[in-house]
């Protein structure tokens, strides 16, 4: 709370210099220092009313995951949709408008308020950079829709479509295709963030063999549990299987 009211002064002094020396402040800013003053006397006021003017959200947030929750002991009257875009009492009152809700298109925190998990994972090493603000949960999961998780078998966009949007070259068509990308590319990949390279779920032979029993392919991985090639590298890495999601040369995925 301290925190909060710190940098509320900050903004009022900073809006206060602006005034003085007669420069305007960016939309973006704008924007946040309105938030943090409608935000002190906005009160909660419920979907039904948010419904009037936004049936669609409404209409498809009614389907989703977050529609289920309710917060235990809750004495705020915090539900459904201002759980993420705070009291909406000043934004209804105004009959809308921008800069006077909180849209959390390009700030994850109030995410992480509840999936306090979710930012240790894009802490890891090697991560999208959603905490470095170059893109943000919404570029992978839909926070109103059904499809907040897009990557299910059941989505309208198909298993892999989130990822296609920006990885297009991974889309293909090659003539081989490994067959793993049809179980997704969370089954080689963790997305949010990994400790191995390339977000791998694991950094060695052991991503393969969770799918594929070594002994089914003898020819040059070695005998009885010896897979000598493995000192030059990993499947991908030792000049073997140099493109694990799809191959024009050969169906070994050489090139
Ligand atoms: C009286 C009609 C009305 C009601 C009621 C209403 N809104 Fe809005 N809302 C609008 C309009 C109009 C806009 C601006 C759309 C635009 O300019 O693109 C808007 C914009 C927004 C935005 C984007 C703000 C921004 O700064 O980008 C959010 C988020 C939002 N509304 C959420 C809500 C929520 C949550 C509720 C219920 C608490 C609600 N609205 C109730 C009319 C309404
Ligand atoms: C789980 C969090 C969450 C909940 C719950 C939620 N929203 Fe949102 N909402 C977001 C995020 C995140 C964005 C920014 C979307 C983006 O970047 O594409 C957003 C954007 C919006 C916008 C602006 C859309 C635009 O095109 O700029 C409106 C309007 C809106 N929400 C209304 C609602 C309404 C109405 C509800 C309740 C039925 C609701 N939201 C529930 C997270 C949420
Ligand atoms: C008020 C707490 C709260 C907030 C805020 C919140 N979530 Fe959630 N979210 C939950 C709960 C509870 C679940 C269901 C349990 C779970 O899967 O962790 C959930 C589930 C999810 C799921 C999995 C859905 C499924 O069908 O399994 C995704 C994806 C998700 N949230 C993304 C987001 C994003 C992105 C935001 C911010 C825009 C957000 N959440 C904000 C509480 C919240
Ligand atoms: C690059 C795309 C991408 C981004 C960005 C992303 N996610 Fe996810 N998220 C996924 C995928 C894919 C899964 C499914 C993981 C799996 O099934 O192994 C997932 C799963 C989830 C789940 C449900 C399953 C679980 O692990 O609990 C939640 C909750 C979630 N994400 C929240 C978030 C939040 C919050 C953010 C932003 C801080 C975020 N995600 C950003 C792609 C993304
Ligand atoms: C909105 C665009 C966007 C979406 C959607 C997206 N990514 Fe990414 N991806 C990026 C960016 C940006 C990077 C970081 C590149 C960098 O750091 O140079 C990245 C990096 C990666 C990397 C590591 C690449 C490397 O060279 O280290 C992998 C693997 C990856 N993404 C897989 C996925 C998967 C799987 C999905 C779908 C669940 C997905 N991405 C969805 C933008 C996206
Ligand atoms: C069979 C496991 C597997 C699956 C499934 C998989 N990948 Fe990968 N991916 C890898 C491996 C292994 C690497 C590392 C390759 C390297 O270092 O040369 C990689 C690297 C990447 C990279 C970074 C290097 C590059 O080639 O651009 C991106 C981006 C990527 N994968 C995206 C995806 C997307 C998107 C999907 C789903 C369509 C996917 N991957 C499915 C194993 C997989
Ligand atoms: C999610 C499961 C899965 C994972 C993980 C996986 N594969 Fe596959 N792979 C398959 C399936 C399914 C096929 C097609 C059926 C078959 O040939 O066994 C296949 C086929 C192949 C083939 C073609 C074999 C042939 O004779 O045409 C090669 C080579 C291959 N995988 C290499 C790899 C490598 C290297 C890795 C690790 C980077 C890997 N696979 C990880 C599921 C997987």
């Amino acid at each position: 709370m301290i925190g909060q009211k710190k940098s509320l002064v900050v903004f009022l002094a900073a809006l206060g210099l602006f005034w003085v020396t007669g420069l305007s402040l960016s939309q973006a800013d704008q924007n946040k220092v309105n938030e943090m003053l409608y935000l002190k006397k906005a009160k909660y006021v419920g979907m039904d009313t948010c419904a009037m003017c936004h049936e669609k959200e409404v209409k498809e947030y009614k389907l989703s995951t977050h529609a289920r929750i309710h917060i235990k002991n809750d004495t705020t009257g915090a539900e459904d949709c201002e759980v993420c875009h705070g009291p909406g009492s000043v934004h209804v009152d105004a009959s809308g408008g921008k800069g006077n809700i909180i849209n959390p298109s390009k700030d994850p925190e109030i995410c992480f308020n509840c999936h306090t998990d979710k930012k240790m994972q894009f802490r890891l090493p090697y991560h999208h950079p959603v905490l470095e603000g170059k893109m943000s949960c919404t570029d992978c999961h839909n926070p109103h829709g059904i499809d907040v998780r897009p990557w299910t078998a059941t989505s309208e966009n198909g298993i892999n479509e989130v990822c296609f949007k920006c990885h297009t070259d991974k889309r293909g068509p090659y003539i081989w295709q490994h067959d793993a990308l049809k179980d997704g590319c969370t089954s080689c990949h963790q997305v949010h963030g990994s400790v191995n390279d390339k977000m791998l779920i694991a950094r060695d032979y052991n991503l393969c063999l969770r799918c594929h029993a070594m002994n089914n392919f003898p020819y040059g991985h070695g005998q009885n549990g010896q897979y000598h090639d493995f000192v030059y590298g990993t499947c991908w890495s030792a000049g073997c299987h140099s493109e694990p999601h799809g191959s024009n040369f050969d169906h070994y995925f050489r090139y």
